[in-house]
């Protein structure tokens, strides 16, 4: 799959997944282009773990409690973590530093013909599901975990949403 292809593929899938694993090759070479994303100042504020253990898997979907069937059904989860580290002056760049791994690892998801969704809103809330799942997973408190991201095959049709049309939001000048 080309690029554009897995830009214009790329949806947030919220469906069930089916049983087939995701192998460690494959969730290692989404890592991988996830840390090859930018960062400010190169400072790589984003660190990654991919779950895949049964009992480990079956820990976050208890934590998470969400009814989304992706959720509930993932073979796998990539956990986003930040530390929130000064690039220069007072500019600290962790967002924009995972937000860019986040999408490099969206597009890598479809090219690897598996879908996912970035569950952000929810895990940052204030229940703080983000630093329950950080503590099971032993992250150090000076770590943030922001994201979490099912991996798994789609078990039902992937619907992309509409988007604005292209003149509303951009154009040449
Ligand atoms: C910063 C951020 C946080 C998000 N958090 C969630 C979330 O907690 N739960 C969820 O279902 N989707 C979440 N999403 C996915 C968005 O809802 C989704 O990208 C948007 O509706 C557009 O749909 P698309 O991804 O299919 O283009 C998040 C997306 C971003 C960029």
């Amino acid at each position: 799959m080309n690029l554009f292809d897995a830009v214009n593929n790329r949806t947030s899938y919220r469906d069930g997944y089916t049983d087939k694993p995701v192998t460690r090759e494959v969730l290692g070479k989404i890592m991988e282009a996830g840390l090859a994303a930018p960062s400010g100042c190169n400072k790589q504020t984003t660190s990654l773990i991919a779950v895949d253990d049964a009992a480990a898997v079956s820990q976050i979907k208890s934590l998470l409690a969400s009814s989304m069937r992706a959720v509930d059904t993932a073979p796998a989860f990539i956990c986003v973590l930040t530390e929130r580290v000064i690039a220069y002056g007072d500019k600290c760049f962790a967002v924009q530093d995972y937000s860019a791994a986040i999408q490099n690892m969206l597009l890598a998801i479809v090219a690897s013909g598996c879908e996912s969704c970035w569950i952000e809103g929810y895990v940052t809330g204030d229940d703080n599901i983000g630093r329950q799942i950080a503590d099971m997973l032993g992250v150090p408190a000076e770590l943030d975990l922001v994201c979490v991201l099912p991996v798994g095959y789609a078990a039902m049709p992937v619907r992309r949403v509409a988007k604005k049309p292209f003149d509303a939001r951009a154009k040449f000048v």
